[in-house]
């Protein structure tokens, strides 16, 4: 099948009450390790690429991996998703080449790191809501900032600066149009998020039922979500590399926002270092070999084995077959109507 719209897997995620697994990718490997465990488990897929990704890949490499993962998987509905989209220009971009969702992240200035004011945010994404939707293509927007810094992207220090606030969020959705919403409540992007485990006090839970509760209809997205895994950071440490010790999102804490409205969870850094620590083993083990398959293949086989635990989590496997895809273009003509 075609990519499919963002919006159709939220709206199926919503009424079958689990999340969606919205997973970063540069390459070849990682779109494979995504697909791999999508057949595996079944599961709809969001992929998604970050400016820098579409820079490193050249933008038509990732553009034609993902219609060749479309060709190989037909019977599972994919999106590609653009993950925080500093501008309008960068938007329009990415619907042009045939993306069918797009993240306007106005709650940093174009530059990625200065947070805006909300009437900024709000005219910036209203724009690529009305472009977006002409074309079917969904749009997230984002209201207060993560913390940490991912591709060069974001407003830094801890996530406790910018929280989102339930007022503005629900003007946010009333005055955007927007069809899922990423909030701030204490998660930042990266592998430093939390210094011990997070409670209540670091991880706002609490915000996010709250915001939940007074939008009840909005998708919302949770951003650095990766857990951050103490065994992933053993095998990195293990094998020469020097994490500081580190806490990421408790998987426990996802489900309770699966339970409470989030239907799209971003999940890089997992990733990332369960393909580090994959490569570091093969390095220190065997350091005569320099195939490249040789230490890629172990790379792709660990992050399959997250995207796999993930996707079981988030309750997404077994809901692929249920999604009849509908084409961006009957999407546009219902935001028309
Ligand atoms: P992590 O760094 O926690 O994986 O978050 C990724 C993310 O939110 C991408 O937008």
């Amino acid at each position: 099948m075609p990519l499919v719209s963002m919006r159709q897997l939220l709206d199926e995620a919503a009424k079958g009450g689990y999340g969606v697994g919205a997973f970063n990718v540069n390459n070849m490997e990682q779109i494979q390790a995504i697909m791999e465990a999508a057949t595996e488990t079944q599961s709809p897929v969001i992929v998604q690429a970050s400016r820098g990704a579409r820079s490193y890949s050249q933008d038509r490499f990732l553009y034609h991996l993902m219609i060749a993962a479309t060709e190989i998987y037909p019977e599972l509905p994919i999106v590609l998703h653009q993950d925080h989209g500093n501008s309008v220009a960068t938007c329009k971009s990415a619907i042009d080449m045939g993306f069918t969702s797009v993240m306007m992240d106005g709650s940093l200035m174009e530059d990625g790191k200065t947070p805006s004011s909300f009437e900024y945010n709000v005219k910036v994404t209203r724009e690529v809501v009305e472009l977006a939707h002409a074309k079917g293509v969904t749009v997230e927007g984002e209201i207060g900032c993560l913390g940490g810094i991912e591709d060069g992207h974001g407003a830094g220090g801890d996530g406790l600066e910018h929280l989102t606030d339930p007022d503005q969020a629900v003007e946010f959705v009333k005055q955007t149009g927007v069809d899922a919403l990423a909030i701030a409540i204490g998660t930042s992007h990266g592998a430093y998020k939390f210094s011990s485990k997070p409670t209540g006090e670091t991880l706002k839970m609490e915000t996010l039922i709250q915001i939940h509760n007074r939008l009840p209809g909005t998708h919302l997205v949770m951003h650095g979500s990766s857990s951050v895994p103490k065994d992933l950071q053993d095998i990195i440490n293990q094998y020469g590399g020097k994490l500081k010790p580190t806490w990421g999102v408790p998987v426990e804490e996802i489900q309770l926002g699966i339970k409470n409205g989030v239907r799209k969870i971003n999940v890089d850094t997992d990733n990332r270092m369960a393909i580090t620590g994959a490569i570091r083993k093969v390095f220190a083990e065997a350091p005569e070999k320099f195939d490249p398959r040789d230490y890629l293949k172990p790379a792709r086989d660990a992050m399959r084995a997250v995207c796999k635990a993930r996707m079981v989590a988030f309750g997404q496997a077994g809901q692929a077959g249920k999604i009849k895809p509908v084409s961006c273009r009957e999407y546009a003509r219902a935001y028309q109507s």
